[in-house]
């Protein structure tokens, strides 16, 4: 039985840390989370995101209180009620918006970052993962949402991407009426949409970040050298104070400083688009409410899906959702098919380099070509290309990595 100090005062801190394990606790999450010394500021970026899904969930809360789950009353509910007669109601709106579609930003670079570094190799291949399904569940969880204000792209974003499950053999079994409870969109579908939406997908997503969190405590963030060094011996040199110049860094206060300024001019880009620049985030389309007798001229859906979106297109139906289910998965295999083991910038990886900077610019095309509607023949060629250079690239990955092993 552990010692308790009889005479302590409850409620003071030595009464609640003995019975809470406080001290402990804020070494191993704070004082003594040690984090290399040479990182810049994409590193802040998981902690931007995660209070990113913060205030998605508060802003979500407020928004909660006068939204309505019936497709009689759910567009009134946003664009009149919410908008015009809560105090303040708009305010939330923007907030959720801007949110909504910056945590993708955030999300990409984060990812881009892990990629460039190889931060997903020697030990935190779990990290990755963890932070795939993050991604996807997100995806989840933006397309869930969009669907509920029920205006026109909410409708036909929500029809296209539905019918994506009657492909191929997939139609005999009826999973597209069973995935919408009914045979078009309709209150079932709203229903289920609202509850994934709000309950099961962001209760999901808290179990996420959690778990991505636990991946980091043992092989540590990596650093912009790809430097591998022993943590806990360059740790206990720093609290020996026996280095000047120490490798590692305790994650509070001193990384923590560099986070929060990060955080800082991040949110006054985030309130600048609140405030002055929100309809960036929210399509004039869905300012019409849904109209299952009138489909849009042009369906496409939020920036952040497009170039999965663009990969799809070019193809026929059944080899166009195979081609869309590859692209939203196949960054979780990045761990097993990069076959160096080296871990370093990309910049010194040969090419390796080249690899990384044509995914990114391939990535960026592929957004830009899913934007536009399908009738200009060149810019459909351009897509068709792209599209394929995004396999091309997913395949040469284990061979000219395995050649930079030889090296
Ligand atoms: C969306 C919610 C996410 C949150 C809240 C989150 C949070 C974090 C945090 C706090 C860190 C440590 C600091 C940093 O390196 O930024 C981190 C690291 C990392 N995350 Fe995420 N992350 C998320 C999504 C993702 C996604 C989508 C991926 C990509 C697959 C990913 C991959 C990684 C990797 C590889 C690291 C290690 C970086 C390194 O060792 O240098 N995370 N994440």
């Amino acid at each position: 039985m552990a010692h308790f100090d009889e005479n302590a005062k409850p409620f003071s801190a030595k009464w609640l840390d003995e019975r809470l394990a406080l001290t402990t606790v804020s070494k191993v999450l704070a004082f003594e989370y040690w984090i290399p010394k040479n990182i810049n500021f994409l590193w802040a970026m998981g902690m931007v995101l995660a209070v990113t899904f913060g205030v998605l969930l508060v802003s979500g809360i407020f928004l909660l209180m006068y939204y309505q789950p019936s497709v009689d009353t759910a567009f009134d509910s946003v664009n009149y009620t919410i908008m015009t007669e809560v105090g303040y109601g708009w305010l939330w709106r923007h907030i959720h918006g801007v949110g909504a579609s910056l945590v993708f930003l955030i999300i990409y670079i984060h990812m881009f970052t892990g990629i460039y570094y190889g931060s997903y190799k020697r030990g935190r291949e779990m990290i990755w993962l963890s932070g795939m399904l993050l991604f996807v569940l997100f995806s989840a969880e933006a397309f869930s949402g969009y669907m509920l204000p029920w205006g026109q792209m909410s409708y036909w974003a929500g029809m296209v991407i539905t019918n994506l499950f009657s492909g191929g053999s997939l139609e005999a079994y009826g999973l597209v009426e069973w995935i919408r409870g009914d045979y078009v969109p309709g209150q079932a579908f709203l229903t289920r949409f609202f509850m994934l939406h709000v309950f099961l997908l962001p209760l999901v997503i808290i179990g996420g970040i959690v778990f991505h969190f636990a991946t980091l405590r043992l092989p540590h963030v990596n650093n912009q050298d790809g430097e591998n060094f022993d943590f806990e011996e360059a740790a206990e040199l720093y609290k020996a104070g026996k280095v000047k110049e120490s490798k590692v860094i305790p994650f509070q206060p001193v990384f923590l400083s560099k986070d929060v300024f990060v955080m800082g001019v991040y949110f006054i880009l985030f309130f600048y688009l609140v405030f002055y620049n929100f309809d960036f985030a929210m399509d004039p389309v869905n300012f019409d409410p849904a109209d299952g007798l009138s489909t849009p001229a042009h369906i496409y859906p939020e920036w952040y899906f497009l170039w999965s979106y663009e990969i799809l297109r070019p193809f026929s139906k059944d080899f166009g959702l195979i081609a869309f289910g590859i692209a939203q998965v196949i960054f979780l295999a990045l761990p097993f098919l990069d076959r160096s083991p080296n871990v370093a910038p990309a910049s010194k990886r040969g090419l390796f380099n080249i690899w990384f900077w044509l995914m990114l610019l391939d990535v960026l095309v592929l957004t830009f070509m899913g934007k536009l509607p399908p009738t200009d023949a060149t810019f459909a060629f351009i897509g068709l290309v792209a599209a394929i250079l995004f396999f091309v690239l997913w395949i040469a990955l284990p061979f000219i990595t395995k050649i930079e092993k030889k090296l």
